[in-house]
């Protein structure tokens, strides 16, 4: 189905729509967004305004009432939604795993469907415990309730990247958990990415989450209309409106800070092992908290030496702006 490649493929979603029965308005109105192979694309908005709904749609576990789903260029409404499903990884919040299989018989159900003989899959189970980080010999047999919060969302997500699908749909899969645990999974989610370049939309009401995964972010109103389509650095620099201003709140400067790397900057001078040290794939943001806690205005990292000026200049703020102003 869509591709014999694992990588991404193009998600297309043209005027869909969705009215439940019985509803005054439809849940999703008349949304049209193109998800481009291999990007992790974020739905933000506030709680009922239709987020699930769209994403259940792409797997057809919502049929939608009009409109076109295109994953690959194929038609995702002609095609048998069981089949589907088998192609599309999906993670939600409540996890959703069978609490009287063991994680090993969790993560390997649908490729047992897809009919993998035994060997491959207790392979592909080993394979993925190891990337979400959970030691096979320790977790293979355990049964869900025997881990915690945090491990059963790893669970969840190894199970969703268990047939190597090139689209993947994560409904809030992390909101479950504490915020450090939370943390701790989209760090290591956001590596997973960047080495499996999957097609991803991921749903969240957190626009700091949003920011942190997202090549690009669709910020959403009521209904699911698309308030701002574009990359987190594009939104934070210039937010379409009152309504995306206010996902972005006071420290809009502070987050793209988050978003460039001490390497982005072109060094005003050669490393200098007398000023406080950073790594080049530090952020701005760390770097700027290096400054300020060692009363400085420069830094050095092994490509070069950072100057508070620079670091201001990258995210076009006056420089009076990121200390006083914003902090
Ligand atoms: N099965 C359903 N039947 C009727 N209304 C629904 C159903 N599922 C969701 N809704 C309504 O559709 C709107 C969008 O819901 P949902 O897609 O779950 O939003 P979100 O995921 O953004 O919180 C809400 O008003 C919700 O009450
Ligand atoms: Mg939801």
């Amino acid at each position: 189905m869509f591709d014999r490649d694992t990588e991404g493929v193009r998600i297309e979603l043209r005027s869909l729509t969705k009215h439940y029965p019985g509803q005054p308005a439809p849940a999703v109105d008349d949304v049209t967004l193109d998800i481009p192979a291999g990007e992790l694309v974020v739905l933000v908005g506030p709680s009922g305004c239709g987020k699930t709904t769209t994403m259940k749609m792409i797997n057809r576990l919502v049929e939608p009432s009009s409109g076109e789903i295109r994953i690959g260029g194929q038609d995702v409404l002609g095609l048998n939604p069981d089949q589907l499903r088998r192609h599309i990884g999906y993670a939600i919040q409540q996890v959703g795993l069978f609490p009287h299989q063991t994680v090993a018989q969790n993560i390997g159900l649908v490729p047992k469907l897809l009919g993998w003989s035994a060997d491959r899959i207790n392979a592909r189970v080993e394979e993925l415990l190891s990337l979400v980080s959970l030691e096979p010999s320790l977790f293979r047999d355990r049964y869900p309730r025997q881990l915690s919060g945090g491990q059963q969302q790893r669970v969840g997500v190894a199970r969703a990247l268990a047939a190597d699908p090139p689209v993947m749909l994560m409904d809030e899969p992390f909101g479950a958990t504490d915020p450090i645990t939370r943390e701790h999974l989209q760090n290591e989610f956001a590596r997973l990415q960047k080495q499996l370049r999957k097609t991803i939309i991921f749903v969240t009401h957190d626009f700091e989450e949003a920011i942190k995964l997202g090549d690009r972010i669709a910020i959403l109103r009521e209904r699911s209309h698309i308030a701002q389509y574009d990359t987190p650095a594009a939104i934070l620099a210039a937010p379409a409106d009152d309504y995306v201003a206010g996902f972005i709140g006071q420290d809009g400067t502070l987050k793209r800070l988050a978003l460039l790397s001490v390497a982005d900057v072109t060094p005003a001078l050669p490393p200098d092992t007398r000023l406080p040290q950073v790594s080049a794939d530090a952020s701005l943001r760390e770097a700027l908290d290096l400054m300020l806690s060692h009363g400085t205005d420069k830094c050095s990292s092994p490509t070069g030496v950072l100057t508070y000026a620079s670091l201001c200049e990258a995210v076009g703020a006056p420089a009076e702006a990121v200390v006083s102003g914003d902090r």
